[in-house]
């Protein structure tokens, strides 16, 4: 690995810039799929109101995020603002007023981490979750495009990085690999690292945003549309920064000591986070420091099986950026 680690990037990469682009270009949802998904979001609003006048509905997750996929399910959260309410109680009865509405499969998951309600509309053919008062995956969602809207290449390398990861089945927190949120912090993370960086720390900058959420304090610099030149002392193209990426991921992070962190612009270390030894199921194979809560790490569902998993895949997409001819086609082959 050290060795590796040394290796420069090959001298033609900028020639699969072009083909990296259209594998982006080719995952970006339609402007009609995002009005399907305002419509379903209109009707249950409708309902949802009928019963809770006071409640709002937000959209989270990566139809909210810009870091969607065409046909992705709809993340929803249901803000209900009187403190008294129990959730689970919530869900039963919005499952059962979803169901009057004929809306399809429609299953209430109370016993889950993040309890949701789970239903497909058969109009517009979209699923959709809701959850209740999920705040803070409104505002990691709110931060997500923040960034996103900072320079073009965090969602061209995000997309990328997403479409690898799920035609490798290294998406799968169930299996004990990373979700995409994971992946996404991982992308931001790196491209603040990038030298001249291609991203601010926005939580490191004067605060403009403010929202205190479950007990946690949210604050950050949200006017991005300040920012937009941010990055242009880097040159560097998608295929590059992809090669860095996994280049990174496969030969040069520190498994054994460091915690990637968004909110600081850096990595902390495992031992200031008290991160150095398994506790109850999280394992801290892999530190991924959620941005907002803190004590959250995100790679807690990697076990020791997993992480050699993608650990070998970082280093399969690493050498196939390397050497192969091809690797805007090879890098996303089935697995
Ligand atoms: N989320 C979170 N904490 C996690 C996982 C997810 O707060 N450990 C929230 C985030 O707001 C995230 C949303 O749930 O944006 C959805 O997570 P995920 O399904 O991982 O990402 P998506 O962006 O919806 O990606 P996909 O296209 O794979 O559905
Ligand atoms: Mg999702």
């Amino acid at each position: 690995r050290n060795l590796k680690r040394q290796t420069p990037c090959r001298s033609d990469i900028d020639r699969f810039h072009g083909p990296f682009l259209e594998v982006f270009e080719s995952l970006m949802p339609s402007e009609e799929e995002k009005v399907k998904q305002k419509q379903l979001l209109t009707v249950l609003e409708k309902l949802v109101t009928k019963e809770w006048p006071d409640a709002r509905l937000y959209l989270y997750g990566s139809c909210a995020n810009s870091f969607g996929f065409p046909k992705s399910d709809i993340d929803v959260c249901l803000l209900i603002e009187d403190g008294n309410i129990d959730k689970r109680e919530i869900l039963l009865k919005l499952a059962d007023m979803l169901q009057l509405d004929n809306l399809q499969n429609v299953q209430a998951l109370v016993h889950a981490r993040v309890p949701i309600v789970k239903l497909m509309d058969p109009i517009t053919g979209i699923s959709c979750d809701i959850c209740v008062n999920n705040l803070l995956a409104v505002v990691n969602t709110k931060l997500l495009r923040d960034y996103a809207q900072i320079d073009v290449r965090l969602r061209q390398l995000a997309f990328i990085v997403k479409h690898w990861a799920k035609s490798r089945g290294v998406n799968e927190t169930f299996q004990g690999t990373l979700s995409s949120y994971a992946y996404v912090l991982m992308c931001i993370h790196f491209l603040q690292q990038r030298r001249p960086a291609v991203l601010p720390c926005l939580q490191r900058m004067r605060a403009t945003y403010f929202a205190t959420l479950e007990n946690v304090e949210c604050s950050y610099f949200d006017q991005v549309e300040k920012l937009r030149n941010f990055g242009a002392r880097n040159g560097e193209g998608v295929a590059h920064l992809v090669w860095a990426f996994f280049h990174y991921w496969a030969y040069c992070h520190d498994y054994t000591n460091d915690v990637i962190s968004v909110r600081t612009g850096s990595t902390l270390s495992k031992r200031a986070k008290d991160w150095t030894r398994r506790v109850g199921n999280d394992r801290h194979l892999i530190c991924i420091e959620d941005p907002f809560e803190v004590s959250h790490d995100l790679g807690r569902v990697v076990d020791k099986y997993s992480i050699r998993v993608l650990r070998e895949e970082f280093e399969r997409a690493a050498e196939i950026m390397q050497n192969d001819p091809n690797p805007f086609l090879t890098l996303f082959e089935p697995y």
